[in-house]
Order: structure tokens, then C-alpha cells, then sequence
């Protein structure tokens, strides 16, 4: 079982050659309107990247969120259904607007830029009892994986309820959007799985005293994060670094290895690459693969997202990557 928290947003995309500096207005490419927000996207990629076996997914995933009353809201859920994603605990909120990521695609590198309003997403923070309803003991044994990341106000505290009250299950925490004043250490012990970019690891081991950031290099910080995940847990870290791949460890793995990007010929739009990563590499971990594998397949994954327009209807399924499809 995968149980992704966090966010649905109704992604506002426009593609441009140039984005334009203050006060200037400049003649946009296109405009297309997209499902995303990075929960949602990492639960799409979860179901999506998911074999089928004779017809049904061998892997449960499901989403806990929150969506306004509004038309974005039920688009967004049928997205989640559509895909066989469980939303039973997905709620719609009264006379409150759906999350609405603005973002502007840049033709030649297709990297984005996102101003997100979290509307509904900005309600999620359940009770203890709206945790124990969602985490019955039952299921909540060491297959249990759970995907987070910081587009809701409430990560922490489910990163503190689930090690206080269901230790066993893996959290896995791609800590985006960063916010500095969220990293300690006593998340970090809670944690079992980190993802984050060069900037956000090297930001995170100067907020915990690994000073002399400038002279350390990217092995030298995926261990000392390491060593500050949760000492029983499957600890991993990986450091994205975008079309140089990644470097990655956990407790088996000393010192930490590189895993290189797959070149693509043209980049289209990088917006859900990096969640489709995250949901890539949990879903390959959860299914008992080695790292280096997950990581080889969700890289895969990422590879063919970044040649699409859209977040989560950029994602790939299973066959696209089994056939090959990623080599471009
Ligand atoms: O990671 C990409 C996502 O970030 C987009 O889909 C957008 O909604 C923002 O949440």
C-alpha cells in the first residue's frame, strides 16, 4: 500500500519563448490548463508506473487531500479516479477554491516557473482522529510506504504522528517547496526516504551544522544526510541534480553512487518530472527492488515526462517504459 498526502492543483500553463521582466509584456506561445500539484502527480505516477497483472494493479495507492467546491475539484478527482487512484479521502471544502498553480514553461529548456495558491490544499490539517481513520493499525506494517512533500500546512505534524503511533510504515519526504525553518533533526530521524535537489541538501546540512558547505561535494552531503535519517528505517537519500541524474545512498550503499540522467533530444516541459521520480523510485522500493534499480527505472520515467506538455498527463505507464519507449 502507497498512501500519498498533499497537494491537488489545477496547473495554469503558458508556454513562451521568453519570460518577460517587470513591467514588460511580451507575446506568449500557447496556453493549456493541466492536472497537477505535486501530490497529485506523485499518486498519478504511482498508479500509472504500477504493472498490471491479469488486468489489475498489483499495487494499492490511494490519496488523502483536500479540493474546493469548484469545477477544478472534480476534475481533479476523476484525474485520481480515472487512474484507479483510492480518493475516499479526498474531501471537497465548502465556499473554498481548488489549490491553482500558475507556471510558465520556457520554450528552449522547457523549465518552469511556479506560483502556486494553495486554496483548498491550505485546509489539510487532519485531526488525531482523522489520522487513526486514515491509518488503521492494519495496514500500517512496513509495506506501508507514504509519500509527503510541503504543499499542505501540515507535514510535520503527520511526520511526528505517524513515528509516535505507526512506526513501522516508510516515510518518504520530498521536502518541496523548501522551507528552511521546517528542517531539524528530529524530522530528519523520522524519515526514512528523503528526495531533494543540490541546493535544498546543502541548505539542509548547513541548518544542522555541517558547516563549510561551499568545500563539501554531493557525496560528502548524501552521507551526512544519511546518517541523519531514521536509524531502523531503509534511511535512503537521493540528491537530484536535473540532466546530470542523481547521487544516491542508504545504509548498504558506502560511499554513495551516481546514477546518470537519459538524455532526451528536446526537452518539452519539465513541470512533474521530479514527482514522477519520487512516485517512480517509493513504488519500485515498496515492490522490493534494489535502489539502484528503482532508481534506473524512475529515471526512466522522468525521461519520458520532460517530452510532454503537462504535470501529471505527462507521466508514462509501466509499458511505456518495459517497451522502451524512453529512448528518444
Ligand atoms: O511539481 C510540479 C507541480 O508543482 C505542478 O503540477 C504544480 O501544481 C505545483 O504543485
Amino acid at each position: 500500500m502507497i498512501t500519498v498526502i498533499g497537494s491537488l492543483n489545477y496547473d495554469l500553463v503558458t508556454y513562451t519563448d521568453r519570460v518577460p521582466g517587470g513591467g514588460e509584456t511580451f507575446q506568449a506561445d500557447a496556453f493549456e490548463t493541466h492536472i497537477g500539484g505535486k501530490g497529485l502527480n506523485e499518486a498519478i505516477a504511482v498508479a500509472r508506473l504500477t504493472a498490471s497483472q491479469d488486468g489489475a494493479k498489483v499495487q494499492r495507492v490511494r490519496m488523502i487531500g483536500r479540493v474546493g467546491d469548484d469545477g477544478f475539484g472534480k476534475e481533479l478527482i476523476d484525474a485520481l479516479k480515472g487512474d484507479g487512484v483510492d480518493t475516499t479521502f479526498i474531501d471537497s471544502v465548502p465556499n473554498t477554491k481548488s489549490g491553482v498553480a500558475v507556471i510558465l514553461v520556457e520554450a528552449e529548456s522547457g523549465e518552469n516557473r511556479i506560483l502556486i495558491t494553495s486554496g483548498a490544499n491550505g485546509t489539510l490539517q487532519p485531526t488525531n482522529s482523522e489520522y487513526e481513520q486514515y491509518f488503521p493499525p492494519e495496514i500500517c506494517g512496513t509495506d506501508h510506504y507514504v509519500i509527503l512533500q510541503n504543499e499542505y500546512p501540515d507535514t510535520l505534524k503527520t511526520i511526528e504522528w505517524l513515528k509516535v503511533n505507526r512506526p513501522a510504515v516508510n516515510i518518504c519526504y520530498n521536502p518541496s517547496p523548501f522551507k528552511k525553518e521546517w528542517v531539524s533533526s528530529v524530522v530528519l530521524a523520522s524519515i526514512d526516504l528523503i528526495i531533494v535537489n543540490e541546493g535544498e541538501a546543502s541548505d539542509i546540512a548547513s541548518v544542522l551544522g555541517l558547516h563549510h558547505k561551499e568545500n563539501c561535494d554531493i557525496a560528502t552531503l548524501a552521507e551526512f544526510l544519511q546518517r541523519a535519517l531514521a536509524p531502523n528505517g531503509i534511511s535512503t537519500v537521493i540528491i537530484t541534480l536535473g540532466s546530470k541524474g542523481c547521487v544516491y545512498t542508504n545504509k548498504d550503499i558506502s560511499p554513495p553512487l551516481k546514477a546518470d540522467s537519459v538524455k532526451v533530444s528536446h526537452v518539452v516541459d519539465t513541470t512533474g518530472a521530479g514527482d514522477t521520480f519520487f512516485g517512480g523510485v517509493v513504488l519500485q522500493l515498496s515492490q522490493a527492488k534494489c535502489l539502484h534499480e528503482a532508481i534506473t527505472f524512475a529515471t526512466r520515467a522522468s525521461s519520458l515526462a520532460i517530452q510532454k506538455h503537462g504535470a501529471a498527463e505527462s507521466i508514462p505507464t509501466f509499458d511505456d517504459i518495459t517497451e522502451g519507449h524512453f529512448i528518444n
